[in-house]
């Protein structure tokens, strides 16, 4: 899998530096005075490919006996940017940190070990860890033993590994999306060598199964799958994570028990493509629907999903999703665009007409699903009537919220070489006009609700009032309800008194115990 004992100069630009140590896997550089040694980097040419070799599920993960003492006293930060995806990485990664005997710091200046967990989906994203690395740069200075780290999906594109060796050398160590399970050598290295290690594999590995992890709170986020094979024509996801690979039903059902039987309230499904679930079993006939069936036998009160992708949301997941049960009635649908014409530049591979034909049989069958989606506005080529376009079928399907965004050119994606005739103003006013309708949307979906009695999870005090609790309905709508502190983390049922765009008011009537929590 590691493609070392190369020539790496010609992936990147390594004018000035001197190849000094060459072994079995890796080869050493020197760069402007710093040594930097190559395990594996990033190439988008490898990331676009999708072999046919079967993925094999590793189930004996630990972390090496000498590791399990290299951190104690030591104190570990990790920065988190972007998608749920993420923000498990992270919960792996802490798991790991602490099996090795590290402490967890939001205290920068107390840390021995900084990781950048990034985000490579839009340019703002990347934009914001170039800043924090320039402010890094300083804390790096004052105390040369730190080791600062970058990974996530940034880790896996070319021009980023390229940007830091030259700019950024400070850094200490470069690991992929395909590399989590490496961290405890890669640190190892990094720390003993001084020299910064730089460890992206282009291609996914295996699954890896029964890394720890260290989550809080009261829902958990369970990966049910890795990768995406959608390349629709905007997105890097596909180069930055890989092929579809599922984890085995058994073990993402045995995860599930176990955390209803630690106590977890809710569990959210992840997955790019959740409903692509099952489709790489050779051996199983066994979809996202199945898995779905499965996880409604499960006792635990709430279990939801994100994301699908309307081209696979087949009838059986629809009437499997029509149980309820701990299956709540919040499906988020990314639409995109609701021009069929720009449907098709962006490979999403359905029509403005199939869109709206699905989200109608989704209302039929689940009548009180809420809906909500992701949308670009600013495609390459896109026109005033095509946007329009987009207003209409948000107004048409009315959708409860979305994430909207002005589209971002991705380096290596094949809409990067799409002739953009879009100016960045009209793309702003766009983005503001579809935000001023989801707005008013949101607001009269929140009306229609005032007077009903609504289950919430109770998850903690109110961001900007303390004597508020703040929780989500099994639709996921933010609500405020003045009620005791000890209902924290408790199921209650609330009556709707306001509406506000964003959020409910409501008042409380009673807590109650669901399955799985405890009273
Ligand atoms: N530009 C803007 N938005 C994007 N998304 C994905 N790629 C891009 C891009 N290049 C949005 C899509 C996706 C969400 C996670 O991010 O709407 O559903
Ligand atoms: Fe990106 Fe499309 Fe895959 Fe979603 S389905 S991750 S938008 S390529």
């Amino acid at each position: 899998m590691v493609q070392g004992g190369k020539d790496y100069s010609k992936y990147f630009d390594f004018s000035g530096a001197k190849v000094i140590k060459e072994e079995e896997g890796k080869t050493t550089y020197r760069l402007k005075g710093r040594d930097i040694t190559i395990n594996a980097v990033p190439s988008y040419k490898d990331e676009k490919r999708r072999g046919k070799e079967e993925i094999e599920v590793h189930y004996d993960f630990a972390i090496p006996e000498e590791m399990r003492t290299f951190g104690a006293g030591k104190y570990y930060s990790i920065t988190t940017y972007g998608c749920q995806m993420n923000e498990h990485d992270t919960e792996v990664m802490r798991g790991m940190f602490e099996a090795m005997g590290y402490t967890s710091t939001e205290d920068r200046r107390q840390a021995d070990v900084i990781l950048l967990n990034t985000c490579a989906i839009r340019e703002n994203a990347e934009d914001k860890v170039f800043g924090e690395l320039g402010h890094l740069k300083t804390l790096k200075t004052e105390k040369p033993e730190l080791i600062l780290g970058v990974c996530g999906c940034m880790s896996q594109e070319e021009s980023v590994v390229s940007r830091i060796l030259q700019k950024h050398s400070f850094v200490d160590v470069i690991f992929g999306t395909h590399n989590i399970h490496r961290l405890p050598h890669l640190l190892q290295n990094a720390m003993f060598s001084k020299e910064m290690v730089v460890e992206v594999w282009s291609k996914e590995g295996d699954i890896i199964e029964n890394m720890p992890k260290k989550r809080e709170g009261m829902r958990a986020w369970v990966n049910i799958m890795y990768g995406c094979d959608k390349f629709c024509t905007y997105c890097i996801v596909p180069y930055t994570r890989g092929k579809e690979r599922s984890r085995r039903p058994e073990d993402v059902i045995a995860e599930v028990r176990e955390l209803a039987r630690q106590g977890f309230r809710e569990v959210t499904l992840l997955g790019q493509n959740v409903n692509a679930y099952g489709k790489d079993f050779e051996d199983l006939d066994y979809r996202f629907g199945d898995l779905m069936a499965d996880m409604s036998k499960i006792d635990i009160p709430r279990i939801r999903f994100t994301t699908s992708h309307p081209r696979d949301f087949d009838d059986h997941l629809i009437e499997v999703l029509a149980g309820g049960g701990n299956l709540v009635e919040h499906i988020h649908l990314p639409v995109q665009s609701g021009s069929t014409e720009v449907l098709k530049r962006m490979s999403r591979k359905y029509s403005r007409e199939t869109f709206l034909e699905l989200a109608a049989k989704i209302k039929k069958a689940i009548p009180n699903a809420m809906l909500t989606t992701d949308i670009i506005v600013g495609f390459p080529g896109e026109t005033e009537e095509q946007f329009q376009d987009t207003l209409s079928l948000v107004e048409e399907v009315g959708f409860d919220s979305a994430y909207t965004f002005i589209y971002s050119p991705r380096e290596g994606t094949p809409a990067a070489g799409m002739e953009d005739n879009v100016p960045a103003e009209v793309k702003k006013e766009r983005l503001k006009r579809l935000n001023d309708l989801m707005a008013k949307l949101s607001r009269e979906s929140n009306e229609r609700m005032k007077g009903q009695i609504v289950e919430v999870l109770l998850e903690g005090e109110s961001k900007n009032n303390t004597n508020v609790l703040s929780g989500r309905t099994r639709s996921n709508k933010l609500v405020h309800v003045e009620a005791p502190k000890e209902w924290i983390g408790q199921f209650a049922m609330v009556r709707v008194t306001e509406a506000q765009t964003w959020y409910i008011k409501a008042e409380p009537l009673e807590k109650i115990s669901l399955q799985g929590a405890v009273s």
